[in-house]
């Protein structure tokens, strides 16, 4: 009976990741390290954000005053964030540029980022910003190794530093790989980490109702086994006199 409950569980654990996996294109992407209880992480992560990709994206499903739920008090969110006088905070993010003059200076309109966490995952996010390297080929000077041809220039790079590209041929079987060719103002392990919170952030910002979801989630799962202990219950009582 036990073995059984445990069994149905696992089916049902094993099947969600599934279809995550389903949707991912074939390439290698590093795990990222989210944590949403995390929020001094998740408080980095909102100043990254805001001081440097609000200049090109917008996350209009965002509002300034929802980092509440991130315990940052009002004064906070307003000295931290060096929100300008005029943003109140009720407002949404906006980008500092106007899509059109951003599609002109980079050719594709920089995507608003609200949800972008759901549509290409944490660790694709975490992988992504990690993955810039130097290409004088590129208009902006940059590709990237998860975003071929990527309109977006590396705007870390002053804490990452610059990566170049070295590809190895070895029988026929090619090995790409990133070098730190000139170092930021960050070591790559407070890289990573910066780069964690952000991706942690940018997780929080597709789902902030993510924070209550987990304990919801877990009652579900215990419904559904209780549930399913009844109902085998009940095909025993049924089935028994038949026999
Ligand atoms: C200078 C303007 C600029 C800044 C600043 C900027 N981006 Fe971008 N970003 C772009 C442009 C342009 C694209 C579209 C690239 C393309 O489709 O080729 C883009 C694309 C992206 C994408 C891929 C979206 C998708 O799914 O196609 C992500 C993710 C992203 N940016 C995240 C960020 C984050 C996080 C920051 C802050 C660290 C940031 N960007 C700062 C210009 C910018």
């Amino acid at each position: 009976m036990k073995a059984i409950n445990k069994l149905w569980m696992l089916a049902l654990l094993i099947a969600m990741p599934a279809v995550a996996i389903a949707s991912g294109a074939e390439v290698h992407l590093d795990k990222a390290p989210v944590n949403l209880k995390d929020q001094v992480s998740l408080q980095r992560g909102a100043k990254l954000f805001t001081s440097r990709c609000l200049a090109c994206h917008s996350a209009s499903y965002m509002r300034y005053n929802r980092l509440k739920d991130v315990g940052m008090t009002e004064e906070q969110i307003k000295k931290d964030l060096e929100l300008p006088e005029d943003v109140k905070l009720g407002s949404t993010m906006q980008a500092a540029m106007d899509a059109n003059s951003a599609k002109l200076a980079y050719g594709v309109a920089p995507p608003d980022l609200s949800v972008i966490a759901r549509s290409r995952s944490a660790d694709w996010l975490y992988t992504y910003l990690r993955s810039f390297y130097v290409d004088n080929t590129r208009s902006t000077g940059w590709n990237n190794t998860i975003f071929d041809k990527v309109g977006m220039p590396h705007v870390l790079s002053d804490m990452q530093g610059e990566q170049t590209l070295k590809v190895e041929s070895h029988e026929g079987h090619e090995t790409r790989k990133l070098e730190l060719t000139t170092p930021g103002s960050m070591k790559p392990a407070e890289y990573d980490s910066a780069v964690a919170d952000l991706t942690n952030f940018l997780v929080f910002m597709g789902e902030p109702a993510k924070l209550v979801r987990y304990d919801l989630g877990l009652i579900v799962l215990g419904f559904l086994s209780l549930l399913f202990v009844l109902v085998y219950a009940l095909k025993k009582e049924i089935w028994k006199d038949i026999h």
